[in-house]
């Protein structure tokens, strides 16, 4: 059995959906950011928080679990700059008593959601993993010391994980039946794609003088379903003991930048955005593109879906939206 913590949220909700087919999966969230709707009805459902350990008491002594998968954090670089408190407690200390409680049930095996923005402003065209880590804000600090944490576990206690850290997730699942669902939204796909259903008013292009091809922040845009994808991949890896202890980039490997985004949504749509060009919002890297080789190389995944099929699955979602 795999337990899910935050599998209510965007990209847990997309991972447990593909991990029942082969799994009896568990998902912890306390719904403070996830949906309910969300999951799976093929996956045990536990309303509850990582940070609270009579709630992982339980299910360590109720389930057989093999391996954890945790996506539960809190994730707006905005928001961790004026309110660290909130990602140093939720996103540091909550998983920290996540991994005591895995520790004292002898549960060795776990993949991190980690981030891009551990590398801060990079100055490589392609970021690798070796890329040094260097995060401007509390976000990535909060992602970048779990990673520390796990490194140190793993020397002590024989823990066995994987660090995923994904570039821009975007798209839905190709059914239509989950997507992505923030409030308050600030991503740019949904945002634009809001605009174009009459949701907003208009979409604001934050900054035009960076130093890229159009002025605009060059991203890597990773359709979740790919996400999804590598996690079971990494989760075979470690359950088979190919893997003890690595950190991939998850990307495409091609920057678009926000004006490219637009004008892709448009496409796909057929109809026209109401855009005006804006301040630059702090703390946004110029451009952030992944090298994915390493995860291609050791364990064969490639991102399948490009920009316009994460368009196409995004518009099908919030066309639709159920939650
Ligand atoms: N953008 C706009 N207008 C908007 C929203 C976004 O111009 O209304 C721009 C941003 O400035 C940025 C790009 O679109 O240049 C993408 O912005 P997102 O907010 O969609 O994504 P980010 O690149 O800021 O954030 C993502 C993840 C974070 C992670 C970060 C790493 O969502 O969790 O990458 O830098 F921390």
């Amino acid at each position: 059995m795999i337990l899910v913590v935050g599998g209510a949220g965007y990209i847990g909700s997309h991972l447990v959906k593909e991990l029942v087919e082969k799994e009896e999966v568990v998902v912890l969230d306390n719904l403070s950011t996830g949906h309910r709707e969300s999951v799976d009805s093929r996956a045990i459902f536990v309303k509850g928080d990582l940070g609270n350990e009579e709630d992982l008491d339980m299910i360590f002594k109720s389930y057989p679990i093999k391996a954890v998968m945790h996506f539960a954090a809190n994730s707006l670089v905005g928001e961790s700059v004026t309110d660290p408190l909130k990602y140093y407690e939720n996103n540091v200390a909550a998983t920290l008593t996540l991994l005591k409680v895995m520790t004292k049930f002898k549960v060795k095996n776990f993949i991190f959601s980690s981030t891009a923005a551990a590398y801060g402003i990079p100055t490589v065209e392609m970021i690798d993993e070796t890329t040094p880590t260097a995060p401007i804000n509390p976000y990535g600090h909060s992602k970048l010391m779990v990673e520390q944490i796990l490194a140190d576990f793993s020397k002590a206690y024989g823990l066995h994980y994987v660090v995923l850290r994904y570039f821009n997730a975007a798209g839905a699942h190709e059914s239509g039946v989950i997507g992505e669902s923030h409030d308050p939204e600030t991503h740019l796909i949904p945002i634009i794609l809001q605009q174009l259903l009459g949701q907003r008013e208009k979409i604001s292009v934050f900054g035009s003088d960076y130093d890229t091809k159009d002025g605009t922040c060059i991203r890597d845009y990773i359709h979740v379903t790919d996400l999804a994808a590598a996690h079971i991949l990494a989760l075979e890896a470690l359950l088979e003991g190919k893997k003890t202890a690595e950190v991939y980039n998850l990307g495409n490997g091609l920057g678009f930048s926000v004006k490219e985004v637009i004008e892709t949504c448009e496409k796909v749509t057929g109809k026209q955005a109401n855009v005006e060009m804006a301040d630059r919002r702090a703390g946004d890297p110029a451009r952030l593109v992944a090298s994915s080789a390493k995860i291609d190389s050791e364990l064969g995944w490639k991102a399948q879906r490009n920009l316009e099929k994460i368009i196409v699955d995004a518009w099908n979602w919030h066309q639709n939206q159920r939650y």
